[in-house]
């Protein structure tokens, strides 16, 4: 370990991985190299306003219309396939740098591409849930379901929305076709945490576990906006973890990064991948 922390961002980062016991925290960032906007990207403000819990769970309009325009959406992340990004952080797992990831990401994209200790924090939109009987199935079998029930239904002029959404016609959304839980007719949500909905208790205790082993926070890709994320820079700096930041545009937690590199991911994880994961242990 260096006396001194050298002066280079670049150099600062690679010798806080370096030491080890990292715990990732990911964001939409990380996933926009697999063509996943994010929602804030470029430190633009919120560009679209996301459906609620509460207006998902109260108005059968709403989830009409999220379920029309998920039906549309979700077929790009189901084909998104992890970039380098993603590729980086399971090699520095490998290789014993990072201890596990926690990301507020629900596109699967971490363990595609071969990290081992993934909590996501906001669920799966891989799967789905029943409010009534809390069952829970796949994604894909949905679709199928919403496909024959909706055989009119066609590949509009779309332009895709963060989380798997996608806007698409007024009409189109009217007329489309919602399906109910095949246990018991209850009402079906993506098994993703929505704005206005609160995170699992069991969630968020395993995340803090994951904290509480780790020695150093990395945080990649990410504003911070959302609380659910932000909350583990907070904790981490009551409980003295130094934070890296790597993020184009600003975030909530640079006043309390040690490291803050402001750039693209891939440009800064390849390098540093290269470099440790090569490394004898
Ligand atoms: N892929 C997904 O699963 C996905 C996509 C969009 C939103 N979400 C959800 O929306 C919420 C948004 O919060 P958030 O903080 O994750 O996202 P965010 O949109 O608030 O922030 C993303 C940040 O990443 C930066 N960024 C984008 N591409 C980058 C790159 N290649 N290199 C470096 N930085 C890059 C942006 O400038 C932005 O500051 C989360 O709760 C998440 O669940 C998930
Ligand atoms: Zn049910």
């Amino acid at each position: 370990m260096p006396a001194t922390r050298p002066d280079h961002p670049t150099e600062a980062l690679a010798a806080f991985v370096e030491e080890g016991s990292v715990l990732a925290l990911t964001g939409a960032g990380i996933s926009t190299d697999s063509g996943i906007p994010d929602y804030r990207g470029d430190g633009r403000r919120l560009r679209h306003t996301p459906m609620t819990y509460q207006e998902f769970v109260s108005s059968e309009h709403a989830r009409r219309r999220y379920w029309a325009r998920s039906h549309v959406g979700w077929r790009r992340i189901a084909c998104a396939q992890p970039n380098v990004s993603h590729h980086c952080l399971a090699a520095l797992e490998e290789a014993g740098s990072v201890i596990g990831v926690i990301t507020q990401n629900v596109d699967g994209l971490h363990t595609a591409a071969g990290s081992r200790r993934v909590l996501e924090l906001h669920g799966n939109l891989a799967r789905t849930v029943c409010l009534g009987c809390g069952d829970v199935r796949s994604r894909l079998e949905l679709q199928h379901r919403l496909e024959a029930a909706n055989p009119w239904f066609g590949d509009w002029q779309v332009t895709y929305a963060p989380d798997g959404d996608a806007s698409i016609p007024d009409e189109v959304v009217d007329g489309f076709e919602v399906v109910d839980c095949l246990e018991c007719g209850g009402v079906l949500k993506p098994d993703v945490v929505f704005f206005g909905e609160n995170v699992p208790k069991d969630r968020v205790d395993a995340a803090f576990r994951m904290l509480g082993e780790a020695k150093r926070l990395l945080v990649l890709g990410s504003s911070l906006t959302v609380m659910s994320g932000y909350r583990f820079v907070v904790a981490a700096r009551k409980a003295g973890i130094p934070v890296a930041i790597v993020n184009r545009g600003p975030t909530r937690g640079d006043a309390d990064a040690a490291v803050r590199i402001d750039g693209g991911l891939a440009e800064t994880l390849e390098p540093l991948a290269r470099r440790l994961a090569a490394a004898p242990a």
